[in-house]
């Protein structure tokens, strides 16, 4: 039987060379002033035999962020280092879309202009505590959107998806999952409003269609995608009636023609596994019969339960995360079976190169045996250290050389 990775797709004008999908993950590495971190062009590009690489979240304003060390999308600095970061991607042969992010009541007060109280639909706090500076703080009740804000931010979504278009993103992905603004409008446990946005899940999912719509005047709707989690309660999400809820959101969106939905599967609460049960509930194979575009579907997958679900058809592509941060390689490794890197969950957010631009490829693990066995260690000694400076083509070769020491092999940095 043909690979089921390797195969292409076409996710509305989103060529796919494969079909596995590297899924946003945001690294809190930004630096001053929500500007990407010089390492990314290097970590993206390293990623870029992904039939689609979903950047991760980047802020459309200075009130839409709130987490620490997010990047953004709201002035031309930005644009400018994305612009070399897409750059590198496109010269490695890959495909990026820029995930457009609003954090709503999940912004915290220390991290938002003025130390203003975040916005979100209603003025209900998310019920849990979140890390700031290693300190577990609460979440603070929001300030409710105006009608006129609501026209506002759907305008800022506008504006960061022309700045995206500019930096030359492929693409855009509405982050629409894991209880951030456009999701707290969808579900009744955030959204409480009595006017056109809230009451019924039909008018619950106004705000996202209002914003797909802006979003798709700019680009052309077969290069927008939206991302969902039905089934994730992360971030306090509930709802009675989540099929009625997401049933309404897809017919809202199917009106559009968009390039993808892309799901998180059961199973998962932002970004972990919950080891639940996941039998009946809201999955890729539950969307597909609503849905007739593109569809990803991301979420605790191994190489087994992604190829069962491409084989199914209940998606066109599968997007995977932790395995992606830990293996730039992973299509070829899925193809081949091989085995994988493990994530180390300490690297995950924030810090600097490590845990983000040294996990080997079988490229350089096979290179640093070869300067090992092969006795060549000496061979590479001036070679420059890893770095985000390092070129692209060449860092495999800085990985290994900065693991081996001349005449002794492998080296301190070797475990
Ligand atoms: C470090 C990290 C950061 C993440 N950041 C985002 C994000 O910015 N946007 C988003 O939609 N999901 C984000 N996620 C969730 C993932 O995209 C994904 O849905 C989740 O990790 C489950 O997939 P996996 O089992 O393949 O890791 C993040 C996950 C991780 C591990």
């Amino acid at each position: 039987m043909t690979d089921p990775f390797l195969a292409p797709a076409l996710l509305g004008r989103l060529a796919l060379a494969n079909r596995v999908v590297m899924a946003p993950m945001t690294r809190s590495r930004a630096v001053d002033a929500a500007t990407p971190h010089a390492a990314a062009a290097l970590y993206y590009a390293q990623r870029a035999s992904a039939g689609l690489i979903v950047s991760e979240g980047v802020c459309i304003s200075p009130t839409a962020a709130g987490n620490p060390d997010l990047p953004g999308l709201w002035n031309e600095r930005q644009v400018a280092a994305w612009r070399q970061i897409i750059d590198a991607v496109h010269a490695a042969g890959g495909r990026i879309v820029a995930q457009l992010w609003h954090l709503g009541r999940a912004g915290l007060p220390e991290l938002l202009p003025d130390g203003a109280a975040p916005v979100g639909p209603s003025a209900v706090a998310i019920d849990t505590t979140t890390y700031l500076a290693r300190r577990q703080v609460p979440y603070v009740v929001p300030r409710e959107l105006s009608v006129a804000e609501i026209g506002a931010v759907v305008e800022e979504f506008a504006s960061a998806a022309r700045r995206a278009r500019d930096a030359g993103f492929d693409g855009v992905e509405l982050h629409g999952a894991n209880g951030y603004l456009i999701d707290q409008f969808l579900h009744a446990s955030s959204n409480r409003r009595t006017d056109a946005y809230g009451g019924t899940p039909v008018a619950r999912t106004r705000f996202l269609r209002e914003v797909a719509e802006a979003v798709c005047a700019v680009w052309g709707s077969g290069r927008v995608g939206v991302r969902l989690s039905p089934t994730s309660s992360f971030q306090d999400m509930h709802d009675p009636d989540p099929a009625e809820l997401f049933g309404a959101a897809l017919d809202a969106l199917s009106r559009r023609e968009l390039a993808y939905v892309h799901v998180v599967e059961p199973g998962v609460s932002g970004a972990q596994g919950t080891g639940e049960d996941r039998t009946g509930q809201i999955d890729a194979g539950w969307v597909r019969r609503r849905w007739d575009g593109g569809l990803i579907a991301t979420g605790e997958l191994d190489r087994e339960r992604a190829a069962a679900i491409l084989r199914r058809g209940d998606a066109d592509a599968v997007g995977f995360a932790r395995l992606f941060l830990a293996n730039p390689d992973l299509p070829a490794r899925l193809a081949s079976g091989a085995a994988c890197n493990e994530p180390v969950r300490e690297t995950f957010y924030g810090g600097g190169d490590e845990g983000y631009i040294d996990y080997p490829t079988l490229h350089a693990a096979a290179l640093l045996d070869h300067l090992v066995e092969g006795g060549h260690a000496d061979h590479v000694a001036g070679v420059a250290p890893l770095s985000g400076a390092t070129p692209v083509h060449d860092w495999p070769l800085a990985w290994a050389a900065a693991r081996v020491r001349p005449g002794v092999g492998r080296g301190a940095l070797a475990s």
